[in-house]
């Protein structure tokens, strides 16, 4: 379609809203065709065109730029794009603090997990948090083989045409370097190069809203020549496998970067002290506007290699390092309205409509109230001046009201006692704070969000059902449960409004793709609460198969790495259901299919299948390190003493643990014979 022919300077405000909407589908599935299913429908020249429209009525219209605009798109969709590539071993992401007392805490930790004396020597490396999107870079026999970026941290995707433009990466490494490494860092955008390459970029219509989504966008490009053409610098700071050891220290390790021509940041310090690091984090703080490119917090990571190894990592970040982060950006705007979302459990979830505002780096125009509480304790009213603030990658908040700024025309939230989207009973439990709409799945809204959850990307993954295709789904009573989706044929596509042949075909086609599947996606597509995408892994790996998950009891599920008792009773009261045990009868019937495999043999090791306990103070160790050292060799440690125990571990102090594995005849372990029997294997 070319674009309408109606001049921009006179077009009404509504019209141009409507048309905005328009663009943005538009573009959107212009930019699915190009980019992921490389089959372009239209030239390049009137797709200009049509980004060009879309660019000057934003430009007229600023307060009407959508969230979802082309103009802020940073083009591709990764996942069909780019090959997948396995990462040697994950690519993890680092917990986040935001106070001085949060990282007294976690030297504590440190200190607490090592079993170090509070005098006793303790260095980390401090350095600035860059702003950018993370690369492993694979590197065999001192050659660049493999660029890869994080995607979920397991697999990522190959982009290592692209990663070979950059100059600031070598192509290969000095004789000294072993024959494999996987070198890890961000690669960013200087904050004038971004504000140069708009300028250059504005022509087309194609802008970026900050210096990491402009790296983001010029990396996922199809084309090396277009990254080519954009200024992307790398940094490099971490390691993935490596045939031999490094250095001894994470600040040693990095200094070979720098020798083999990586870009290292000069402001990495070593801290041997709490005072030095707070004192490096408040100078990079004091610096962060006047260095070129985007920061947003400084890292800290314990700088000897052997602590490192023996801290290890939880499941997604590691033990010894943290991110602190710099306090959120804040800026003043108008909270024009509070809107109702609905979710996927039926919680009815405040919104924040606000007056467009530029903070953190991007254009913010709704947040979250979380609910009804959360607005009464901030004391905002509708219609109030109010403070917004965002924090890197944070969903953007409402602070509070500027009170002196009231003109006397606010008036208060009321939360609504009937669902405004299926008008059922509005449910508030004693104990929670969140509303919630009783409608179920009878409540479109919840059918919305559940449908769309099971197409997600993590989930099932089925490409093009977004938003706009949902709300016609279910508006139009073709699909009520995610079975249904799988039931769709032709007939009942041609029937929604605006369905193209070529779109119903698409959609089917991904449907039909969607229908083999992983167990641990198929797991979390179920939406069971409290089970994220982790979650669902580790349940998949541990039980091997639907049946064994649904037949899991509460105890049995404890079992699972990371699954506590509010998550297991999450699980057992999902499947406890009848009708979710229905919704599973109906798609495996549709044919929608999963790996399924054997239950994860426990991990081989000198305690593969044992039962610990501890007690008392263990002389070196502490309990956690015990814990996490038992459990890397295939043991698993109980809180407290049975006839299935193994071993108690005693140390000093210990008290009727002891006592019961004497009189149980339990084998008892102190720190060296623990590690003797591991060491053992
Ligand atoms: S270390 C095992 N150092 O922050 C963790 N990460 O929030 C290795 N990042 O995914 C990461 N600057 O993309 C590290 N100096 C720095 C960093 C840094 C930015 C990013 C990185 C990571 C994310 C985690």
């Amino acid at each position: 379609m070319t674009p309408e022919k109606t001049p921009v300077d006179t077009l009404t405000e509504e019209q141009a809203a409507e048309e905005l909407a328009r663009l943005a589908v538009e573009i959107a599935g212009h930019d699915r065709r190009y980019h992921a299913e490389d089959a372009p429908t239209i030239s390049d020249a009137d797709y200009d065109a049509l980004k060009l429209r879309n660019a000057a009525i934003e430009a007229r219209f600023p307060e009407l730029i959508r969230e979802d605009s082309p103009s802020k798109s940073v083009g591709a969709t990764p996942s069909s794009a780019f090959a997948q590539v396995q990462h040697a071993k994950p690519m993890l992401s680092l917990d986040n603090v935001f106070s001085d007392e949060d990282v007294t805490d976690f030297v504590g930790s440190v200190r607490r997990f090592l079993n170090l004396p509070a005098d006793a020597e303790l260095v980390f490396t401090a350095e600035p948090k860059i702003d950018g999107l993370s690369m492993s870079l694979r590197y065999e026999n001192r050659r660049l083989v493999t660029a890869a970026t994080r995607g979920d941290g397991t697999t990522g995707e190959n982009v290592t045409a692209n990663i070979r433009t950059i100059a600031d990466i070598p192509e290969r490494l000095p004789a000294d370097a072993p024959d494999i490494v996987d070198v890890r860092g961000e690669v960013y955008m200087r904050r004038d190069d971004f504000l140069d390459l708009q300028k250059r970029m504005a022509e087309s219509g194609q802008t970026f809203a900050n210096p990491r989504n402009s790296a983001a966008g010029s990396l996922r490009q199809k084309n090396p020549e277009v990254t080519k053409s954009r200024p992307l610098k790398f940094f490099a700071y971490a390691w993935g496998e490596t045939s031999e050891p490094l250095a001894d220290t994470q600040f040693d390790a990095v200094t070979r970067f720098r020798d083999w021509g990586f870009p290292v940041n000069e402001r990495m310090k070593r801290c041997a002290s709490l005072e030095d690091m707070l004192a490096q984090y408040r100078a990079i703080e004091a610096d962060r506007a006047s260095l070129p490119y985007d920061i947003d917090g400084v890292v800290y990571k314990v700088d000897r290699l052997d602590l490192q190894e023996r801290l290890g990592f939880r499941s997604r970040s590691p033990r010894w390092a943290t991110a602190h982060k710099f306090p959120a950006e804040k800026a003043t705007t108008v909270l024009k309205a509070i809107d109702i979302q609905v979710g996927r459990t039926g919680a009815l979830t405040p919104v924040a409509r606000l007056k467009p505002v530029f903070v953190g780096g991007v254009t913010v125009t709704n947040a979250t109230l979380h609910n009804e509480e959360e607005i009464l304790r901030k004391g905002v009213l509708i219609g109030d001046h109010v403070i917004v603030r965002r924090a890197g990658d944070v969903i953007p908040e409402v602070v509070g009201p500027v009170v002196e700024r009231r003109t006397g025309s606010e008036r208060p939230f009321v939360m609504p006692t009937r669902c405004p989207v299926c008008a059922s009973h509005v449910e508030k439990a004693e104990d929670e704070v969140v509303a919630r709409c009783t409608g179920g799945l009878f409540c479109p809204a919840q059918r919305k969000q559940a449908l769309l959850h099971v197409a997600g990307r993590r989930a099932m993954d089925i490409e093009g059902l977004g938003d706009k295709l949902v709300d016609q789904l279910v508006e139009a009573g073709i699909v009520k449960t995610p079975a249904d989706l799988y039931k769709l044929g032709v007939l009942a596509l041609a029937n929604l409004q605006r369905m193209a042949e070529k779109s119903a075909a698409n959609l089917l086609a991904a449907i039909e793709k969607s229908r083999h599947t992983t167990l641990a996606r198929f797991i979390f597509a179920l939406g069971i609460r409290n089970v994220g995408e982790a979650t669902a892994k580790d349940l998949a790996r541990h039980f091997g198969s639907l049946d064994a998950l649904m037949d899991a009891t509460p105890e049995s599920l404890l079992a699972v790495p990371d699954v506590g008792p509010v998550v297991a009773q999450s699980i057992a009261g999902f499947f406890a259901e009848a009708h979710n045990r229905e919704v599973i009868e109906q798609l495996r019937a549709a044919g929608v299919k999963w790996e399924e495999g054997e239950p994860a043999a426990p991990v081989a090791g000198s305690a593969s299948g044992k039962v610990f306990v501890l007690t008392g103070t263990l002389p070196t160790m502490s309990r956690d390190e015990a814990k996490a050292l038992i459990e890397a060799h295939g043991g698993k440690v109980s809180g407290s003493v049975s006839k299935k125990t193994d071993y108690v571990v005693a140390g000093a102090e210990a008290g009727s643990k002891l006592a019961k594995a004497e009189e149980l005849g339990v084998a008892i372990l102190d720190e060296d014979g623990l590690r003797h029997l591991l060491e053992q294997g």
